[in-house]
């Protein structure tokens, strides 16, 4: 569905992204792994165009996008849920859900339905501010907002980050959900256990290059790749 082949970011003389080529697989979980700085957030970023390549290029549903504005690609149904949890803080839950549909021509209703069965807790503070909403909430809404779009292919830069345990658990299986409903996920973190449970395929970058991929399965099994690049 998403072809990345040979990109390079850079920031000036800083090469955040060197080469590297991943295929991400038409309603699976994706996953990419690696440590601070390793440049998974810039791979997105490159990926909704909201960062230029160097070198290489991007085919999504066999066309090339990577001179596409960012709006053209989320016209396409390429959508980025960032790492920093960004809502609407003076708007409500809903008109922020509302916000998220601002693509879509047609009734949203049937979106509603969906964020509201695999996010509960939105919907019982449908009417409250968005700024008054806790971390773990905001990162809810968040992901429900960019879900309203109908994407094709979501992105979500860390979005266990700061989250309990508990709550990590009832993100990836909210994660799964969405990716039930037909929509491929492409998953950055850092919580390796918890997305390689509910991945299909993995790829884990070291300064800016992919030095391992796998399925999910086969990586969780490797105990020494565990310790070597997942944190024991
Ligand atoms: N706007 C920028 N200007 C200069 N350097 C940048 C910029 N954004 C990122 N970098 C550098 O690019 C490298 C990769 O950063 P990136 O944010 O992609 O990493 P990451 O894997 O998402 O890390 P984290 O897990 O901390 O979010 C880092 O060395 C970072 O300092
Ligand atoms: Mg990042």
């Amino acid at each position: 569905m998403l072809e990345i082949k040979s990109i390079t970011v850079q920031y000036g003389p800083v090469i955040a992204v060197k080469e590297i080529s991943m295929d991400i697989r038409q309603k699976g979980i994706t996953v990419l792994l690696g440590a601070n700085g390793a440049g998974k957030t810039s791979t997105l970023m490159a990926i909704a165009g909201l960062n230029d390549l160097s070198h290489g290029s991007i085919f999504f549903e066999g066309k090339r996008i990577d001179r596409l504005p960012a709006y053209e690609r989320v016209r396409k149904g390429i959508v980025l849920c960032p790492e920093s949890r960004l809502v609407f803080q003076k708007m409500t839950v809903m008109e922020n859900l509302k916000a998220g549909a601002y693509t879509r021509k047609g009734g949203i209703s049937g979106e509603f339905d969906l964020v509201f069965s695999i996010f509960p807790k939105l919907k019982d503070r449908a009417k409250q501010l968005a700024g008054t909403l806790s971390g773990g909430e905001r990162q809810m809404l968040a992901i429900a907002r960019a879900l309203m779009s109908k994407p094709k292919l979501l992105m979500l830069d860390e979005p266990s980050m700061g989250l309990a345990p508990n709550l990590v658990v009832e993100m990836m299986a909210a994660i799964k959900q969405i990716n039930e409903t037909g929509v491929t996920v492409l998953l950055v973190e850092q919580n390796a256990f918890s997305a390689l449970k509910i991945a299909d395929y993995a790829y884990v970058l070291q300064t800016g290059k992919v030095v391992l991929e796998g399925s999910a399965e086969d990586l969780l099994q490797d105990k020494t790749i565990v310790e070597q690049y997942l944190g024991g």
